[in-house]
């Protein structure tokens, strides 16, 4: 029987949406089926799946408290089925950053909670200034120029490297 596959994900400007949505062609691609759920509209039981796979982008050094909440109730189940995480930022536009086992928000991330998904990946996000309320932009520029990244308020730059996407896509499906 085909497994059943669900990915989750916690999106605020859309970017780990849109890699879900590429991850979940991936599957298409090969006659598999995916649900997607945002983490906020996702009341199924973990058991109902085979894979499950949670994709959480950082805001100011964090993912999103439902997903953490969302691992930590579901920490038993979790442990049944095939599990992925990824994480979505812009730190990992860096090469040194863009890897789990050296992209910070990762490591911490791991450091603070129980649970040992199979497959674990870091992708670099968006930058795009103009879609930001005032208090952030200014807390984005500050942030960039502390890490030597662009500061100028027009730049909108997609980090997303789609080929790894592509490849993460393709570990999932045979995990
Ligand atoms: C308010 C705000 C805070 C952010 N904080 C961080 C941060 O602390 N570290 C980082 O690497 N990226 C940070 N980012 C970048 C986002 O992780 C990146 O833009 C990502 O693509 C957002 O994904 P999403 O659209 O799925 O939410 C921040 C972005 C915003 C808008």
């Amino acid at each position: 029987m085909e497994d059943r596959t669900v990915i989750l994900y916690a999106s605020v400007d859309g970017q780990t949406l849109k890699i879900c949505n590429k991850l979940r062609d991936v599957f298409k691609q090969n006659k598999q089926t995916v649900s997607l759920f945002s983490i906020n509209n996702f009341n199924d039981a973990v058991t109902n799946y085979d894979k499950l796979i949670i994709g959480a982008s950082i805001r100011y050094g964090v993912h999103n408290k439902k997903v953490i909440d969302f691992i930590n109730t579901n920490k038993k189940e979790l442990d049944t089925i095939k599990t992925a995480f990824f994480s979505v930022n812009l730190v990992a536009r860096k090469a040194e950053k863009s890897t789990p086992v050296t992209n910070p928000y990762v490591i911490k991330f791991f450091k603070s909670i129980d649970w040992t998904p199979n497959i674990v990946e870091v992708f670099a996000g968006k930058l795009d200034y103009k879609k930001y309320p005032f208090f952030d932009r200014i807390m984005i520029q500050f942030i960039m120029w502390m890490t030597k990244g662009p500061t100028n308020t027009s730049t909108e730059i997609e980090y997303t490297n789609w080929d790894k996407v592509t490849a993460f896509g393709e570990q999932l499906k045979n995990m």
